[in-house]
Order: structure tokens, then sequence, then C-alpha cells
């Protein structure tokens, strides 16, 4: 039990409560959740004191809770919230830290009309997210496996692609296999744009057939909980000359990011790493969004690397490293990769070559 990495977790949740002034922390997140007890399921809150932790959840969860988690389990018999309000009351505990990110206003209400006079709900967001930044050396092995099922579907996918294929089909096509090579689902949904489509950064695959021109793959995996993030660019038919200059501004740019990345480097100097290479290349204005962000049990977690992101890297942290230019009526073009930070720098997961792959 000692070595039960969830219950180390909720002990360094319990041993912070009093320097935050908490007499108690209500998780209601689910990869929080999921962060600090284990469980998978979809409705559950966990209170977390000084001396105890007790998982609340519904009675289709029942079996599901006992195999995975050693906390005490509460099986709500109405809603959650009640139940959560209820074991508040009876524990007597006045300063319950939760956390507002994604907790709806009627969430809220519910728990607070419902407590003790002397309680009260204080935000304590973003405290579990600090703690998983950093991954311990499992977290980062399921990471590994997840970026190598992802990176299998991609090469596996693109050798049998031909011109003409609808983007949503490539898209389906790069999911099944990532599920049939172990993945319990993709990170986010798989973004295929082929042409002028690509220079949308968040393009949704349609019914347009890839024809000559760039495209944009970014997908990830989900494997054992922990997510993957890649982009890669194909080519139908040969480059031309501004697809081909456009691809190294934007892979230079990405290689002077990763340089950046170490220990101790703030998250703002990865960005700028990338920015500076672009704007040497007039592409400065066409980088439209951040360097890149820190994955995990989310797709999208703590840190961000963007412009304004003070926050100095730390070894065992995963981020992605996916600068990227879009022309509005040309294309866009997007290189990423999931990197770890290790003492000497960092470690690049992604194993798929970044070549501009030409295809047909
Ligand atoms: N790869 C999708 C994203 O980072 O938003
Ligand atoms: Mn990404």
């Amino acid at each position: 039990m000692e070595n039960n990495p969830y219950e180390i977790r909720r002990r360094t949740v319990a041993e912070n409560l009093a320097a935050r002034r908490l007499d108690g922390m209500l998780v209601w997140l689910s990869p929080n959740l999921r962060y600090l007890s284990g469980f998978t399921g979809s409705n559950g809150a966990l209170l977390v004191t000084a001396e105890d932790a007790i998982l609340i959840t519904d009675s289709r969860y029942t079996i599901q809770a006992a195999q995975q988690t050693t906390c005490r389990v509460r099986i709500a018999s109405g809603a959650t919230v009640l139940e959560a309000a209820a074991a508040i009351a009876r524990l007597r505990l006045r300063r319950i830290g939760y956390e507002p990110a994604r907790m709806t206003c009627d969430t809220f209400q519910a728990i607070d009309s419902r407590l003790p006079l002397k309680a009260s709900l204080v935000a304590a967001g973003g405290w579990i997210e600090e703690l998983r930044m950093v991954k311990s050396p499992a977290e980062l092995a399921l990471i590994r496996r997840s970026v190598e099922v992802n990176s299998r579907a991609f090469e596996e996918t693109v050798a049998r692609l031909k011109p003409g294929t609808r983007e949503r089909d490539l898209a389906a096509e790069l999911e099944h296999r990532m599920r049939r090579l172990g993945a319990e689902k993709p990170s986010f949904d798989t973004i295929v744009a082929g042409g002028a489509h690509s220079a949308l950064p968040h393009a949704e695959p349609g019914a347009a057939r890839l024809e000559r021109g760039l495209v944009v793959v970014d997908m990830g995996a989900m494997v054992d909980g922990y997510a993957s993030d890649m982009t890669r660019m194909l080519h139908v038919g040969a480059p031309g000359t501004k697809a081909k200059r456009m691809y190294r501004a934007v892979l230079e740019a990405q290689l002077a990011a990763i340089d950046a990345v170490r220990p101790g480097a703030r998250t703002a100097a990865v960005d700028a790493a990338a920015r500076r290479v672009l704007k040497a290349h007039g592409l400065d204005k066409a980088f439209t969004h951040s360097t890149g962000h820190g994955l995990g049990l989310e797709i999208h977690e703590p840190p961000r690397l963007g412009r304004k992101d003070n926050l100095r890297l730390k070894e065992g942290m995963a981020v992605t490293i996916e600068p990227g230019a879009y022309v509005e009526g040309f294309g866009g073009i997007r290189i990423e990769d999931t990197v770890v930070v290790t003492a000497g720098g960092c470690e690049i997961l992604t194993p798929t070559s970044k070549e501009l792959r030409v295809i047909g």
C-alpha cells in the first residue's frame, strides 16, 4: 500500500490543507479525481481531509469504484452533490476548497445552499493541476506508449493513403487504427485538412477530397488515460516553392523551440524562440497560437507555452512543441512533437520523421 501512487498524492493534498487554511478539498474535475484516486467513472467527487478521503459516486459505479480505488467509497442515493454536502456537514468542515473550473453555477449552488451556516466553499482551482505538471516515471511510461501508438497509427495509415481521399475518411482511418493498436480513444477530435482548409489551425475534417496541396494531420491517442499529440504535414503532389519555404521556416522554428526546452527555462522563452525564427522569415503574424501545452491525463493541461506564460519548466514535465504558420487562401503548416523535460534539456518522444511527405 505504501507505494500506491494515489495514496501518496492524496497525502500531499492532505498535508497541504492547513497551509491553504482549508479543512477539506472537494475534487470534482474527473482528471483530478482520477489522479488522486484511480477512479475513472464519469460521475464522482473526492473529499480529502487531513485524516481521510471519501470517494462519492453513484450506484452504476459500485463495483468499479471498489476495484479502482483504496479510498473509502460512498454510493450516493440521490445526487452526488447532495451526498458531498452531507459529508461536509457530517465531518463539521468549515473551509472546503473546490474547483470552480467547469463546475456549473447549478452545482455550486446545490452544494453551497446545503452547507451548515459556518461552512463555506473556497475556490482552490489549479491546485491539483499544479501537482500533475511534473510526471512520475510511471506516468511518463504511459505517455511514451501513447505517443508510440499514435505514431504507428499515423505511419500505417499514411503508407496506404491515396490522393482523392476525403478528409473525414482519413481522420476515421487514423482513429480506427489507433484504437486497434491499443488506444481507448483519440485524445481529441483528429484534425485532417487539405489545401486552403489547412489555414484553419483547428479545422474539422469534412467531405472535401485531398487534392493537390498541403494536408495537415493533427492527432493524438489516449492510452491508459494518458494523451499524446502530434502534427505532421503531407503534400499531395510535388510541393511548390512557397509551401517548401514555409515548411522549412516552421521546422526551423520548431527545432529552435525544442532547443530552448530545459529545466529552469521560462515557458515564454520557449515560445519566443519559435516566434523569433518565424519573424526572421516574415511569418510572425502568420503564427496565431501559442507554441505548446502540457499534456497528461488531459490533452491540454498546464503549463502553457505562450507569449505571456512565465512558468519555469521542470524536469519531468511533458509538453508539446507546435509552432505553425497559416496563410488564408493558401494553407497552413504546423509541426508538433510531444517532448519531456530532462535534466539536460528535453527528449523528443515522437518518433515520426519530420519531412514534408509527398502523397501520390
Ligand atoms: N493538437 C491539438 C491541440 O493541441 O489543440
Ligand atoms: Mn497540441
